[in-house]
């Protein structure tokens, strides 16, 4: 069959890898891909946003399935634009990518459906929410509503913080419409966990957990980034977590959108923090993580085109989904400056010793090549993935700082503590 990807970084690069391994696929293409997913697609200059063009592609190409890896699109509706015209996609549709799309929809969707999360509060209004921090507890969390690109989320310590979070979002409109409304959130404390899982509508398979590790600096300081590592299982994320999630957040939340009406198939991306009280869910994404994607998937036993099909055709119920009993570590090699200011365009070498080693993975995240059409050229904050397996997880860490060493480039960041919390455990 032939696949096709929709998005063009790290996480798509480990679902690009994970497809190709399926027997059934015969040609994969990646809209618009990168520099390193070339290797196992043919990268077509679609951007993920282009409905239109990626549907007529699709068609002129008789794409049997197609997957889309990025949040904007889902959430933009490009998948009803698929199912209009009888194209095969993986993906919510518009109504239920509105899971990620607001956080006022996800909060009230959890109060609704007593889903453990922050108490919160969501105004429409700067002078009203101003009003609410005046008797509010501090710190308190301030989020805009829409998408933000991972940036959208405030903590603010006192009261004036909050107020001038207030402005930047509502007045300000530092994330344009986005923060037409916000959600003001009780403040929580506890270790964040992230569990992805498939999802056709009724049935929910949990795929095994990860932590992410989203500050740019060693011991969690300096800016939000994307995310500069994860590891995979956390050791958190404890059979007793487990069981409470199950019983009161997992499938309540899939029933939850379907007496909405509004059916969700795809990956539900759960961010939890494991409060005192009990695990709590923090925010639902409607796609795979990144760079989460990158230590789940090397360690998935199925098929991963039969577990999407699943989920698009309802059978999910039938796929018994397993891991390996393993660990991995991702550690992501940025340029230094990221998230702000970074040079990029300088040439990278050592990735060849990758694909003479097992269990050692090098996914592209901002790559592209040079003229000579071989040349891998740094093309983004964040570059490379760099994920190793392990038979547990300092073992995997090591393997994974090991590979960091393999690969050079002018201008070469990572942070040095990727996993450090696993000796906590
Ligand atoms: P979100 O995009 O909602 O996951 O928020 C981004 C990050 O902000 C999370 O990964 C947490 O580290 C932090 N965060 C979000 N909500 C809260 C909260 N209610 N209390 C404490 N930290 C939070
Ligand atoms: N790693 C966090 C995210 O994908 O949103």
């Amino acid at each position: 069959m032939k696949v096709l990807i929709v998005g063009s970084g790290g996480r798509e690069h480990a679902i690009a890898w994970k497809v190709a391994q399926s027997p059934k696929v015969t040609k994969m293409y990646c809209a618009p891909g990168n520099a390193g997913i070339s290797e196992f697609a043919e990268c077509v200059p679609i951007g993920a946003m282009e409905f239109d063009k990626l549907v007529s592609f699709a068609k002129e190409k008789e794409i049997d399935l197609t997957i889309i890896g990025m949040d904007d699109p889902l959430v933009g509706g490009v998948v009803d634009a698929f199912e209009a015209e009888g194209l095969k996609v993986f993906g919510p549709r518009k109504n239920a990518a509105i899971l990620e799309g607001s956080k006022a929809f996800s909060k009230d969707l959890m109060k609704k459906y007593n889903i453990p999360t922050a108490a919160y509060e969501t105004f429409a209004s700067a002078e009203d929410a101003l009003a609410y921090l005046e008797t509010a507890d501090m710190p308190i969390v301030l989020k805009a509503d829409g998408l933000a690109l991972g940036k959208g989320v405030l903590i603010c310590q006192t009261l004036e913080e909050a107020k001038a979070g207030v402005k930047e979002l509502m007045e300000d409109k530092k994330f344009g419409s986005a923060g037409d409304r916000i959600v003001v959130e009780e403040f929580m404390t506890g270790r964040e966990v992230s569990v992805l899982s498939f999802v056709d509508g009724k049935t929910i398979k949990i795929m095994t957990s990860a932590q992410d590790h989203k500050r740019a600096g060693d011991g969690d300081t300096g800016l939000n980034t994307g995310g500069m590592g994860t590891f995979s299982p956390s050791p958190f994320y404890t059979a007793e977590v487990d069981e409470f999630c199950k019983k009161y957040i997992y499938q309540a939340t899939v029933d939850a959108m379907a007496a909405e009406g509004r059916e969700f198939k795809g990956i539900i991306f759960f961010g939890l923090m494991l409060t005192e009280k009990g695990p709590r869910v923090l925010e639902y994404n409607a796609r795979f993580g990144d760079p989460e994607t990158q230590v789940v998937l090397p360690r998935m036993k199925n098929d991963i085109v039969e577990v999407f099909e699943a989920c698009v055709d309802g059978t999910l119920d039938q796929i018994d989904l397993q891991f390996e009993d393993n660990a991995a570590v991702c550690v992501v090699l940025a340029s230094d400056g990221y998230p702000v200011h970074y040079e990029k365009g300088f040439p990278i070498s050592g990735l060849d010793t990758f694909k003479e080693k097992d269990g050692y993975y090098v996914f592209h995240a901002g790559t592209k090549f040079a003229e000579d059409g071989k040349t891998f050229l740094t093309n983004g904050g964040r570059v490379l993935g760099v994920t190793a397996l392990g038979e547990n997880l300092k073992a995997a860490r090591a393997n994974a700082y090991e590979a960091t060493e393999w690969i050079q480039f002018d201008n070469k960041y990572m942070r040095h503590d990727i996993g450090k919390a696993i000796d906590e455990a």
